[in-house]
Parts: C-alpha cells; sequence; structure tokens
C-alpha cells in the first residue's frame, strides 16, 4: 500500500504529479487550512508538504504514523522542532536554492527603500507630476556607501557579495564570525551590532526568527542609525517590532525602509499605509519561477527521500534534525 502524504497548500502541478508516483497524495488546492483543519488531515499520513503551516506537539502527537514534515522555506520558524525530536519525527527545509533570488530582492528592496522608487512612482500615478524639480525625491546614495548586513548566513554574504559592484564598504554582525576566508572575499568587516547601526547607510536584516533573536531591531537599535539610513527586512516578521520602526519612520528617525516580512503576516500593522517612506511588499523575495520551482522539488526530493522511496531512499538532502534518522 501507498504511504499517504498531505500537500497542505496549492504547489506547482508537476510537483504534485512527481510526488502521486510514490504516494497517495491528499492535496489542498484551496485557501490556507485553518490549523484545526490541518491537524485533523495530518492524522493519518506518514509525510507532509508545508509552506509555513504551524506544526507542534499537538500535530504531531495527533499524527502517529508521522516520519517526515518537509518545508518548502529556508526559514522553519513554523516547526517546534523540540516537538519533532521529542515524537521522532523528521523536519527538513530548502536552503541554498534561493540564496541569489533573495539576495537579489534584498537589494532591489534596499535600492527602491533609498531612491524612493515607489513612493515616486505613486506620486506619478496620481497624477501629481507637474514639473521636474532639483529637490523632488531626493534620496540616498546606495553606490560608495556602507552596507550593513545583520545575519551573515548564505543569503547574507549573496547579499554582500554583490556590494562589490556598487564599491561598498561592507559591515557584518552575525551570531559569530564567519571564516577569515569569507570575511576577505567579501571584504567584510565584523561589527557589535551597535557600532554597525551607527555606522551603515543601508542596514539589511537576513536572521532566521528564534526566541533570541525576536526583536532583534527595535525602538533602542532604531535610535542608533542614522536619519539618512534606510533598513530593510527580508528575514521574518518579529525580527523588527513594527510599531517601533512604524514610529521611526513617521518621524524621520531614519529615511526609508523596505520590508517584505511582517510581525503576524499576512495581516499586518495598517500604520505602514500611512507612510510614504517605506516599501511594502508581500513576503516575496524568493518568488521567481526558477526559484519557487527549484523550492517545490526540493521540498519533494526531502518528502521522498525521507519516506524511503527515488534515488536517494532513506537520505533527505535537508534534514534539519538528522539525528532522528538514525534512530
Ligand atoms: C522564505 O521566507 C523562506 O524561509 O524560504
Amino acid at each position: 500500500m501507498k504511504k499517504k502524504v498531505l500537500v497542505a497548500r496549492p504547489t506547482f502541478p508537476d510537483v504534485i504529479e512527481r510526488l502521486q508516483q510514490y504516494f497517495d497524495v491528499d492535496v489542498n488546492r484551496g485557501d490556507v487550512l485553518p490549523q484545526e483543519e490541518f491537524a485533523r488531515r495530518l492524522a493519518d499520513k506518514d509525510g507532509a508538504f508545508t509552506a509555513g503551516e504551524s506544526v507542534g506537539d499537538k500535530e504531531l502527537a495527533g499524527a502517529p504514523n508521522l516520519k517526515v514534515v518537509s518545508n518548502m522555506a529556508v526559514g522553519y520558524n513554523n516547526f517546534d522542532m523540540h516537538a519533532f525530536d521529542a515524537h521522532g519525527v523528521l523536519g527538513t527545509n530548502t536552503p541554498n536554492v534561493l540564496n541569489e533570488t533573495t539576495a537579489d530582492f534584498g537589494w532591489a528592496l534596499m535600492m527602491a527603500a533609498a531612491r524612493r522608487v515607489t513612493e515616486s512612482e505613486h506620486f506619478l500615478r496620481a497624477g501629481k507630476w507637474e514639473k521636474w524639480s532639483f529637490d523632488s525625491f531626493l534620496g540616498t546614495d546606495v553606490y560608495g556607501s556602507t552596507l550593513g548586513v545583520i545575519g551573515m548566513g548564505r543569503i547574507g554574504q549573496a547579499l554582500a557579495r554583490r556590494a562589490a559592484g556598487f564599491n561598498m564598504r561592507v559591515m557584518y554582525h552575525n551570531r559569530s564570525r564567519v571564516a577569515q576566508e569569507i570575511e576577505r572575499e567579501l571584504n567584510a568587516e565584523y561589527a557589535s551590532k551597535e557600532d554597525l547601526l551607527r555606522r551603515a547607510d543601508h542596514v539589511v536584516l537576513v536572521v532566521p526568527y528564534s526566541k533570541e533573536s525576536h526583536h532583534t531591531i527595535g525602538a533602542p537599535e532604531l535610535a542608533l542609525m542614522k536619519p539618512t539610513a534606510t533598513l530593510t527586512n527580508i528575514a521574518r516578521g518579529g525580527i523588527v517590532d513594527d510599531a517601533a520602526l512604524i514610529a521611526a519612520l513617521r518621524d524621520k528617525r531614519i529615511a526609508a525602509a523596505g520590508v517584505d516580512v511582517f510581525e503576524g503576516e499576512p495581516k499586518f500593522n495598517p500604520d505602514f499605509l500611512l507612510l510614504d517612506n517605506v516599501v511594502l511588499t508581500p513576503h516575496i523575495a524568493s518568488a521567481t519561477e526558477a526559484t519557487r520551482r527549484a523550492m517545490a522539488n526540493l521540498t519533494a526530493d526531502n518528502l521522498i527521500a525521507a519516506l524511503g522511496e527515488g534515488p536517494r531512499a532513506g537520505n533527505p538532502p535537508n534534514p534539519i534534525n538528522p539525528d532522528v534518522l538514525k534512530k
């Protein structure tokens, strides 16, 4: 008998077809499942394909056959990994395939914020453009300025690598320093968070979300930044205290921000909409056709392998808690 798999939200049809070669697949083709409904459909499954669904003790306890939950994202703060370990369930994610695409988008947001791209477009669309003026939409230079990357993992490094083309100084802060060869290659100076916030012209956040990284940037941190600086969050909602960011943008404590991820998304603080100096996007940093396909296929690869099928049977490419595979 085929093993049973839940695909918790819609994905590429050919990826579902790949899963159907091996498994009896229950696909949610509709809206995001309410948590109770997700747990109910997970209950008789051996594996699941998720994209942000919360999985913790309650869901795992209710699904006694479950071996693996494969998340279509590099971040997995939606998984309670203590519960996964306790229930002997494997979690997997999709690192690497989105590094360059996400770094590109970090730059897009940073540059749009610094150069007031969306704000000036809204002005034009509203029919307000009557003359060219020397002081219209003056922004902050990116070329030759100082980039501050908070979170120097794979995506942070990809972001920093692009700075050479803009003749930028690179500062970074991370839980631990990266290898010297990487610092040298990226021409990146390690700094405390406070030092980086004081000196950087453009701060980009790429840290994973955890209890420890909650509100990495709040009012005290924003107060350290230059009034001409920008802040870009492509990390996770909750890394920034959104209310504090809104206050800093409103009071022109900092010049502008780019925000792709929000506390409580897809809901977000409506006061963002009252501000001109923020570029707002709906969590799309990895959203190119090629990258989202690569992520979906990797999610399927992990699921197929973890359930003992396909060319990598028993050896999924991206285990988060590989110890459970030994049991
Ligand atoms: C997207 O936010 C991801 O974690 O992949």
